[in-house]
């Protein structure tokens, strides 16, 4: 492996020390904890022995001085470092400590060593070039779940990777992160412990935009005695025709895909064709998604399977994806556990949609959380709304909950649990995005099938009219006409009569 030497990294580190001081001191620090935190107790135990080897002539003289009063003994225990070997802050203890990382990494090294080679053993890497080959592993990881972790495990086994690089990104041009890097980053190193990884800074200490082309332009010169394989979930092939210079990326790399459906294999077709690319293909793995986990935490959602122990236990101690716990612990008082589930899976879908259209994802997912806050009170409502149809009711009773009782005032999200059973004509876009999001959360079934169909083959505002279209035949089948809300007429004669 063209590694570097132990005096390169020293210089390149200085050399980043020099041109970006806190970041590198902060990331260094991160490193240390997440490498404290991966062999943590194996480490404290080797630093109190080494220390112990050290300190032993100092106690043995104390000790001596103790029982024989002889001051000769104190003496002897005073010079040799009596003072050096106690007192905190001296040269000693941080001696001890860089003594007990090199014993430490020593030993983590021999038994993964090991490891890889039983992890491989009895499996024949696929036909490839006869280079050895490094896999590249990017993403948010926020935070990194199991599939990514199977998924990088899957392309070792296969491919027979000397090492995968995984590499968190920066400041994506996609997507905007609330975590802070520095979480990101401790978390990959925990979630990854286990397999032949390095998690690389490259994209974490890059200043602006990070564009996966740069990166492997860099790693390929850096590793260019070995076969680059960026592994991908299928998903992330469909769009590669909109990364930044594709052509680039397949110039430098081979490719390995986790399929799943017919689309996946014929973009791999295609990719193998337009960019005469290398695509290795790779078995799926579970379909889990870091923003389910996410909101999961948000509202107390047990999603502890999907994630290594030590990630959750991350998250928990450091009280990570909190924005809106306390809502969510509210609005538990008002719901049972069905409504409870189905409001996540609504949220799910609100962000979904507030990302591919570019929505303030911040409303989205308040006004998604608080669509059916008032779903078990409004049956006995006896106030304004009374008149209302039952099954309408809860969204006019809700958006004055949301303001009375979680403190929302915020008009245009109010409308948007107001209107979000009836619609109405001229929503706005974060209206339709509630509407839209309620009638196609994955729990409800046949309804929503063709308008999910709709919004992936023609997009959010023809699945928007069809769902108007349909619930407007669904009440007209089901109700009497006088018991039909005036506002889903109006919403109908609108968006389906009228063009958008
Ligand atoms: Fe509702
Ligand atoms: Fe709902």
């Amino acid at each position: 492996m063209a590694k570097q030497s132990l005096w390169q990294r020293i210089k390149s580190f200085f050399k980043r020390l020099f041109k970006h001081p806190i970041k590198t001191l902060k990331w260094t620090l991160i490193r240390l904890y997440a490498k404290l935190r991966k062999g943590g107790k194996r480490l404290i135990l080797i630093f109190v022995i080494v220390w112990l080897i050290f300190a032993s002539p100092t106690i043995v003289g104390y000790l001596l001085y103790f029982l024989t009063k002889n001051a000769w003994h104190l003496t002897y225990a005073n010079a040799w470092f009596g003072f050096w070997m106690f007192a905190p802050g001296t040269p000693m203890l941080p001696l001890c400590a860089v003594i007990a990382i090199a014993i430490n990494t020593t030993i983590s090294k021999i038994f993964k060593v090991k490891s890889r080679k039983a992890a491989v053993a009895g499996y024949a890497p696929d036909a490839r070039s006869t280079k050895p080959a490094i896999g590249i592993f990017g993403g948010t990881f926020d935070p990194p779940h199991n599939s990514h972790v199977e998924l990088v495990r899957r392309a070792t086994v296969k491919l027979g990777l000397s090492k995968t690089l995984v590499i968190p990104n920066g400041d994506a041009p996609h997507k905007l992160f609330e975590t802070d890097k520095m979480h990101r980053l401790a978390m990959t190193e925990l979630a990854f412990a286990d397999l032949p990884v390095k998690v690389s800074l490259d994209e974490v200490l890059r200043e602006g935009k990070s564009y996966t082309a740069d990166t492997v332009k860099e790693l390929a010169e850096k590793y260019s005695k070995y076969e680059l394989i960026l592994i991908l979930g299928g998903d992330s092939l469909l769009s590669f025709d909109n990364w930044y210079h594709p052509e680039e990326i397949a110039r430098y790399v081979s490719f390995a895909v986790a399929v799943r459906g017919g689309s996946i294999r014929d973009k791999i077709r295609e990719i193998k064709k337009k960019y005469n690319a290398i695509v290795y293909e790779l078995e799926p793995v579970a379909a889990i998604s870091s923003t389910e986990i996410r909101m999961a935490v948000e509202m107390g959602i047990d999603k502890s399977d999907c994630v290594n122990p030590k990630v959750y236990r991350y998250i928990e101690r450091n009280k990570l994806y909190s924005k809106y716990s306390e809502l969510c612990e509210k609005l538990r008082w008002y719901l049972d556990e069905e409504r409870y589930m189905h409001t996540y899976y609504v949220v799910l879908k609100g962000i979904e949609y507030a990302e591919a259209l570019g929505e303030d994802r911040d409303s989205v997912i308040r006004a998604c959380l608080l669509h059916d806050c008032a779903k078990q009170i409004a049956e006995n409502e006896s106030g304004c709304y009374k008149a209302y149809e039952k099954k309408v009711r809860h969204a006019f009773v809700g958006a004055d909950l949301a303001k009375k009782e979680f403190g929302v005032n915020d008009e245009a999200i109010l409308d948007a649990i107001r209107y979000h059973t009836t619609g109405r004509a001229n929503m706005s876009r974060l209206e339709q995005i509630v509407y839209l999001a309620d009638i196609t959360e994955r729990t409800r079934g046949l309804f929503a099938v063709d308008i999910v169909r709709t919004y992936e083959a023609q997009g959010f505002n023809e699945a928007f009219r069809f769902a108007v279209e349909k619930s407007w035949d669904y009440l007209n089948e089901n109700m009497d006409k006088k018991d039909i809300c005036a506002l889903s007429k109006e919403a109908y004669d609108f968006y389906c009569k009228d063009e958008i």
